[in-house]
């Protein structure tokens, strides 16, 4: 699909309630059905990747109940052995987090289950998780080019002490969610700090899982039972971050984004935004489990930013947002340590050069991550035709980059967006001044 999207010469101006957080919502799921007991969960994400997580798990004998109006899920867990064999393949669609979460709580399941994916996901790499896992036992078994269909055969699993290679928050939720199914206690240690919403949610769910003061060692115990919770997810940051970026961008704006989730594993974007200098306030709220509250922005003068290894994790999905904010800032900016974007929906790193280079923005290419030459003044007159290349993320970075530019921007493969916001144009064109 191709559309045109939209200018913004007299700016954005509102407040919006972006879809609840894509991660927790699907963990969201997962601990619901594993548990005994109701889960109910309001505000979930209705992107297509969380509708993947739901649709796999009533295939393995579930009952979910999701009312799409009022956006709430009703799960009746019946417990970690309630979980039965589906008829065919499940179909993980386009989402890493499905799969990989999956392969860790169906190791120690006593069926076979095989997983299929699109074409994108089938490249993805999955011997990241697939072998951590064989260390407790699992059997999982994938294609020669280590992706994509997997076959997860029944094992036990044993207690063990993972170091992880890669910094990833599904690799290392994959192992928590195995090992609560395993015998005797587990150790994961990460290699960087990343996403914690597994962590937080078993806590609430009553897991006995504890993270030590490094910040970087999970100790998990085998776990009976999780109890069934009530659960209200909070706006993804990832999601408003487009309007965040796009208020900064954008001449006359003023935008406020309520009730985001500000966990600190995925507040990079916002230390990346006061860096930059970008007029921003902050309102945290008080809440119980995940932090949130809301963020204004404002059009803003931006300089240059460095980025590097350590700063990754807690950014890694706005990274393709950082370099467009680059490309309008004053100064030469550098995202280095980020080969991982690599391996996401698209190669972000190729990506994002190849569509930037479009607006004639001086960006090369390294192989953990760019240096842009920022143009403060740029306003690009050409008509642009930006492909979202399949990759939702892609997909609304060139929404934001067509509101500051008089040339006619059209997207390609816009269906993309469906991935994680369906209604992000929607949203997007009620900020529009007109
Ligand atoms: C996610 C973790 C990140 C992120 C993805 C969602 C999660 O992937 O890019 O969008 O929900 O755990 P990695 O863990 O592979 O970095």
């Amino acid at each position: 699909m191709e559309v045109t999207l939209q200018q913004a010469n007299k700016g954005l101006r509102g407040s919006l309630e972006v879809p609840g957080d894509k991660s927790i919502s699907h963990r969201a799921i997962m601990l619901g059905a594993l548990a005994q007991g109701v889960t109910t969960v309001k505000n979930f994400s209705d992107g297509q990747d969380c509708l993947t997580t739901l649709a796999a798990f009533k295939k393995l004998g579930v009952e979910i109940d999701f009312d799409t109006q009022a956006k709430k899920v009703v799960i009746n867990g019946r417990g970690f052995h309630s979980l039965r064999a589906a008829k065919e393949a499940l179909d993980m669609g386009n989402s890493g987090t499905t799969t990989r979460l999956l392969m860790g709580i169906l190791a120690a399941s006593s069926f076979e289950t095989s997983l299929v994916g699109d074409p994108s996901l089938s490249k993805r790499p999955m011997a990241r998780v697939t072998e951590p896992l064989a260390k407790m036992g699992a059997s999982i078994k994938i294609s020669s080019q280590q992706t994509l269909p997997a076959l997860i055969e029944p094992s036990s699993l044993k207690g063990t002490t993972i170091r992880l290679e890669v910094a990833s928050a599904q690799v290392k939720s994959a192992l928590i969610l195995a090992a609560l199914q395993a015998k005797g206690e587990s150790t994961i240690i990460e290699k960087l700090p990343t996403r914690n919403h597994t962590e937080l949610m078993l806590k609430q769910f009553g897991a006995n899982i504890e993270t030590l003061a490094d910040g970087l060692t999970i100790k998990v115990q085998p776990t009976k039972e999780l109890r069934g919770q009530e659960l209200v997810v909070p706006g993804d940051i990832s999601s408003a971050a487009f309007f965040m970026v796009a208020a900064a961008l954008t001449p006359n704006s003023k935008v406020k984004l309520v009730n985001v989730s500000l966990n600190p594993t995925r507040t990079g974007i916002l230390r990346v935004l006061e860096k930059m200098n970008a007029n921003m306030t902050i309102q945290a709220r008080q809440s119980v489990g995940e932090p949130l509250g809301d963020i204004i922005v404002e059009s803003s003068k931006l300089t240059a930013i460095k980025i590097g290894p350590k700063d990754v994790p807690a950014l890694i999905d706005e990274l393709p947002l950082v370099a467009l904010l680059a490309a309008h800032a004053d100064g030469i900016s550098e995202i280095r340590g980020a080969a991982e974007l690599r391996f996401k929906e698209t190669d972000r790193i190729k990506t994002v050069c190849q569509e930037l280079g479009k607006l004639g923005v001086n960006v090369k290419e390294l192989q953990d991550g760019m240096v842009i030459e920022g143009q403060p003044q740029l306003r690009v007159t050409a008509d642009i035709s930006w492909d979202s290349h399949g990759d939702h993320r892609l997909g609304m970075l060139g929404a934001v980059a067509a509101l500051r530019n008089p040339g006619q921007f059209r997207l390609k493969n816009s269906q993309a967006l469906g991935v994680s916001y369906p209604g992000f144009l929607t949203d997007l064109a009620s900020l529009i001044v007109g």
